[in-house]
């Protein structure tokens, strides 16, 4: 459903958008996941679209009822599964990309040795198995390492805190880790942040000040990036 119509204020700017959630295999039918639903991605590839930006959405498992709101004129959606694949998918995308929205909950972790049959519980009579995990690579920080002059790179973090002061603090310290432009920190639980239509982002800018409270509907919050973002297109330091 089309709202407010294009501000054109990102005419023409290439914009790439990860969404969704990576899943790390365990075998053929089971893998370790996160329930972020890509909502709020969808939401900024949706509007930035709205406001005239050329986007590629990558879509990390996304239910196809959610990704249907980004079917427009605009938009070229590209379906990923695991990290290794959004990595390489990132990385092809980004050559191209003006901004670079990386709201993606990407796995942390991968299963070292992937089954290649399912595993069943009469090989191990009683037991349970141990999965051993093995580190995934950190793509928001190999693209901020390849970043292109002018390029603008907003990274995402979804905390677990107490308190917005807790929320703050642990996002300028992952700010610093990132080297991101800007960071959109939101507090997330048991049931905030993920299924929800609503959000706040707190966005910070790369020398950790508070820039934004993004807050209301999660189209609503994508907006209010998007501005913090034209206003370092038009003169962030870079
Ligand atoms: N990210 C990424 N690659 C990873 C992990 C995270 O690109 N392997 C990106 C996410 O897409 C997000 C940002 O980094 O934009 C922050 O993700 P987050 O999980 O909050 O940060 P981590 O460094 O993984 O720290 P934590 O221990 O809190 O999970
Ligand atoms: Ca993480």
């Amino acid at each position: 459903t089309d709202s407010a119509p294009a501000m054109g204020d990102l005419q023409g700017v290439h914009v790439l958008v990860t969404a969704g959630g990576t899943r790390e295999p365990i075998d053929p039918v089971r893998f370790i996941g996160n329930r972020s639903s890509g909502r709020q991605g969808v939401a900024l590839a949706t509007a930035a679209a709205e406001r005239g930006a050329k986007v590629v959405l990558l879509a990390a498992n996304i239910d196809e009822s959610v990704l249907a709101a980004a079917e427009r004129p605009g938009v070229r959606t590209v379906r990923v599964s695991t990290t290794a694949e959004l990595e390489q998918a990132a990385h092809a995308a980004s050559a191209g990309a003006e901004v670079i929205l990386m709201a993606a909950a990407v796995a942390d972790y991968r299963v070292a040795e992937v089954s290649d049959r399912k595993i069943r519980k009469e090989d191990a009579p009683g037991e349970a198995p141990s999965i051993v995990l093995t580190e995934n690579p950190d793509i928001l920080v190999s693209l901020v390492k390849a970043q292109r002059p002018g390029q603008v790179i907003v990274g995402f973090a979804a905390e677990t805190v107490e308190d917005e002061e807790e929320l703050l603090e642990r996002g300028r310290r992952k700010l610093a880790r990132k080297g991101v432009d800007l960071l959109a920190v939101n507090a997330v639980g048991w049931r905030e942040g993920f299924e929800s239509g609503e959000n706040t982002l707190h966005v910070l800018d790369s020398d950790g000040e508070l820039v934004r409270v993004a807050s209301g509907t999660k189209r609503e919050a994508a907006d209010a990036l998007l501005d913090a973002v034209v206003e370092e297109l038009e003169g962030g330091p870079h």
